[in-house]
């Protein structure tokens, strides 16, 4: 009989999607992948028929076909879309890497802080540097401001280190309890969201402001941040794929989206939207998840913090805190 693990799948029964705990068998690497064994999850909202979470940590237990990053017994982090693949996702025992997208965590970094890592850094560094996205020169860094809107989000604790490393100015907004923390990322301006002066406090501290990352992607979020750019076109790449929510930004603001799929080779859906194999998305995010570990044994990155949720029984639990809305920087793990 094939060998089986312990995972979670939703099902749909009585016409509800449902949270369910099920056996499948273990998945086999293909070429440049490897089989990991999870050793904790990030939170992902529902998807469907399909095995969840986004972002997990694990110990390769199996080599694919032309795997040259990664080893056997290594304990690495990585990405995959929980949700889209039948029966892989980040809430099982075992699944898939893919050597690119992902990497090996380095001593002194926990498990649960690296499980914090793939989603948010991948997304963050894709908003910045893509193409398609913002797509900063890094080369113009030195004087280049940028406005990361929502700094204590998990996407956008990672942008303001991401952009801060690579020599961009980050102005950046949150609530007043979490200034220290960005501060600490390497944001040079710090404002609160709540404060009715908050566009005029950005645009006098960042003059020449043209490219704002709008990690929140709410029903306002857009429209108020890009008023940061003043008479200036500029850009404005949200967190929302498809753009949604975007419909009242300025008229001189140019708005693009970021989705972190991307990062893998492949055609992606998402709702009507259609996103076709991306290969300079694909280089770009190798290349991050290359640099990282020597950026977080470094410490040039740091991971966000954690709470840990122990086993998968406490998934809703942690799914409720996110719909709820109360998570403020920090992200929740699972312990399989
Ligand atoms: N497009 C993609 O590929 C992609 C990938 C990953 C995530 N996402 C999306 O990105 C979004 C952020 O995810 P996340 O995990 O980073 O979020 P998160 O950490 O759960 O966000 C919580 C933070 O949001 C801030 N916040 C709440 N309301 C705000 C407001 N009105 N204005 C400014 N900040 C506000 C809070 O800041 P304070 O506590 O400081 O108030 C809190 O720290 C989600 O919608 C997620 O679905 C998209």
């Amino acid at each position: 009989m094939a060998a089986t693990s312990n995972t979670l799948i939703v099902r749909t029964r009585s016409g509800e999607p449902q949270l369910v705990q099920e056996r499948l068998p273990l998945p086999i690497p293909g070429k440049g992948q490897v089989q990991v064994k999870s050793k904790a999850s990030i939170k992902m909202p529902l998807a469907m028929w399909a095995v969840l979470g986004c972002d997990f940590v694990g110990e390769v237990t199996k080599l694919g076909e032309g795997v040259t990053r990664l080893a056997k017994g290594d304990i690495i982090a990585r990405l995959i879309w929980g949700g889209e693949i039948p029966s892989l996702g980040g809430y099982s025992e075992y699944t898939i890497a893919d050597q690119n997208i992902s990497f090996k965590v380095p001593k002194g970094i926990i498990r649960e802080q690296a499980s914090t890592v793939p989603l948010a850094a991948a997304t963050a560094w894709l908003a910045l540097f893509s193409k398609d996205c913002l797509n900063l020169d890094r080369s113009k860094a030195a004087g280049t401001s940028v406005l990361v809107w929502g700094g204590s989000s998990s996407v956008g604790l990672y942008t303001i280190q991401l952009a801060s490393l690579c020599g961009f100015d980050v102005v950046t907004i949150c609530s007043p309890h979490n200034a220290d923390l960005v501060r600490s990322c390497g944001a040079k301006h710090v404002f609160d969201y709540n404060d009715a002066k908050v566009i005029e406090k950005i645009q006098e501290a960042a003059p020449g402001l043209k490219h704002i990352f709008d990690t929140i992607g709410n029903t306002s979020s857009s429209s108020i941040s890009s008023r940061a750019l003043g008479d200036r076109q500029g850009h404005l790449c949200t967190v929302r794929p498809g753009k949604a929510n975007t419909e009242q930004v300025t008229s001189n603001t140019n708005v693009t989206d970021v989705l972190v799929w991307t990062a893998f080779l492949k055609d992606h859906r998402y709702a009507h939207f259609y996103w076709p194999a991306h290969k300079e998305d694909h280089r770009l995010s190798s290349e991050l998840f290359e640099k990282l570990p020597l950026w977080l044994e470094q410490g040039k990155i740091q991971p966000n913090k954690s709470k840990v949720l122990h086993g998968l029984d406490l998934v809703p639990e942690g799914f409720q805190e996110y719909r709820d809305g109360v998570i403020s920087a920090y992200k929740i793990v699972y312990e399989l």
